[in-house]
Parts: C-alpha cells; structure tokens; sequence
C-alpha cells in the first residue's frame, strides 16, 4: 500500500474508502482507547485508524503531505497533545526505538493524555505550558522533530522558541496553524504568508497545505530547520 505515491512506512498504511482517504497506524498499545476510533488486526498486529476528520496530520496526509512523516526511531516533541489522539498515533510511527514528549497544560485533556500514556511506553506526556520551554529543557532531549497544534494568536512565535531549545539543526517542522486564532488584522491568506516569511528565516519549507475541507482556516506546514 502507498502514501501519496511512496512506499508506506511498515508502521503507517493508507486506504481508500468510499472515495474517503484514511490511514492506519500500527498500534504500540494495542486496540484503541480513543472513543470512536476504529482499530483492525492485520498481518499479524494491531492496527488503529487515523482519519482526516480527527487529526489534523491525516488530513495533512490526505491533502499532500509527504510521507511518511515521522520516522522510526526519532525523538519527537510534540506541543498541543490534548488527551493523546494524534499523538499516540505519532508515538506508533516513530515505533519503539522513539520517544513522544507530549506537551499539554490543560490539567483536564492532560488527565487522558496520561491513561493512555499508560499503554503507549514510549508516550512521555509532560504537564507543561508550551510558552514557557525552559520548564522542560532537562525533561525533554534535542529531538528529530517537533509537532505543534495550538490554536494561539502566538503559534509562530511558541514554535520558533520550542524549536530554539529542542529542534536539532536539520530536524523537522510539522506545524498546525489555526489562522482564525491570529487575530482580526490580517486576512487569513495574509496570516498564513506572514507566518511563511517568518518560519522561513529558520526553516526551509514545502508549500503550506491548506487543511480545507476538513478544517476551516487552517493550513499545515512542513520544514526543514537550516543547519
Ligand atoms: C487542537 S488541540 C490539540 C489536538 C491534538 N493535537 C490532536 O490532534 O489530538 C490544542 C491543545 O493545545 C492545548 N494548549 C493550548 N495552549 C497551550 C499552552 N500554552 N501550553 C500547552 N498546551 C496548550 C489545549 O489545551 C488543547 O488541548
């Protein structure tokens, strides 16, 4: 099976469906502990789905993001974890060799995060604001990529600092951009092309991805920090 024309991770498949994209991940922990997400045992594993309308990465996947886009093996931090769906599923690509440090502030989602953290040993959940990284620089290593979805007016500015302290040179950018969240001065297009310009002073990018139809105003982008 292929995603977008490439070899599919063993960890990652993709499938169509009634003229639906989705994705499946194998499952460090097993059946899924998320409420509604299906999950299948194939080939000898457990399998859980990673649908467009629940996660932003697979609607990222959906809509052309290479893939696959994390990797075995890699150390990832991860900044908006909620209570742990996409971020169990990013914990399965990276197998059991990587490490999702999984950063939440809400004492409520961070609840969750933790029970399933439970099944996923290589699922690090931290109860941390995002705006204040020297609170885990010491917790968290000089990772492969970092992972961000949060809907703040500060998003660019959050994902710059985190990638300062943690992001090794060359490491990757996967940033969920709600460009509602940036405030009234700006359109949405100017939004996303004011946060380009200034990611761009850091990353090399690929063309932002606009999430529509399965979010509105957002936009996904992918890079690859300057050595
Ligand atoms: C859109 S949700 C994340 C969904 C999740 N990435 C997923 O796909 O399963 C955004 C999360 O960011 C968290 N958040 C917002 N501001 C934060 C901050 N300053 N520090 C840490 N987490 C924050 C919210 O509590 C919320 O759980």
């Amino acid at each position: 099976m292929t995603v977008k024309g490439r070899e599919a991770s063993s960890a990652l498949r993709a499938e169509t469906r009634g003229g639906r994209q989705l994705f499946w991940t194998r499952s460090l922990g097993g059946p899924s502990p998320i409420t509604g997400e299906r999950s299948r045992v194939a080939d000898g594993a457990v399998w859980r789905v990673l649908e467009p309308s629940r996660s932003k990465l697979a609607a990222a996947l959906a809509l052309g993001l290479k893939a696959p886009p994390l990797l075995p093996g890699e150390n990832v931090l991860y900044l908006g974890a909620a209570t742990g769906t996409t971020a169990s599923h990013v914990a399965d690509l990276v197998g059991p060799q990587g490490i999702v440090y999984a950063v939440e502030k809400s004492p409520r989602a961070f609840a969750r995060l933790l029970a399933s953290a439970g099944r996923w040993p290589n699922l690090a959940p931290l109860l941390r604001d995002v705006r204040e990284p020297e609170s885990y620089v010491g917790l968290v290593p000089m990772v492969g990529a970092l992972y961000m979805d949060i809907p703040q007016p500060d998003q660019v500015e959050i994902a710059l600092r985190n990638a300062s302290l943690f992001l090794r040179p060359g490491g990757r950018l996967y940033l969920a951009l709600k460009l509602s969240s940036l405030g009234r001065a700006r359109t949405p297009k100017e939004h996303l092309e004011a946060a380009v310009r200034e990611l761009r002073e850091h990353f090399q990018l690929d063309a932002p991805i606009p999430l529509e139809p399965f979010y509105r105003r957002h936009a996904f982008i992918a890079g690859r920090s300057r050595a």
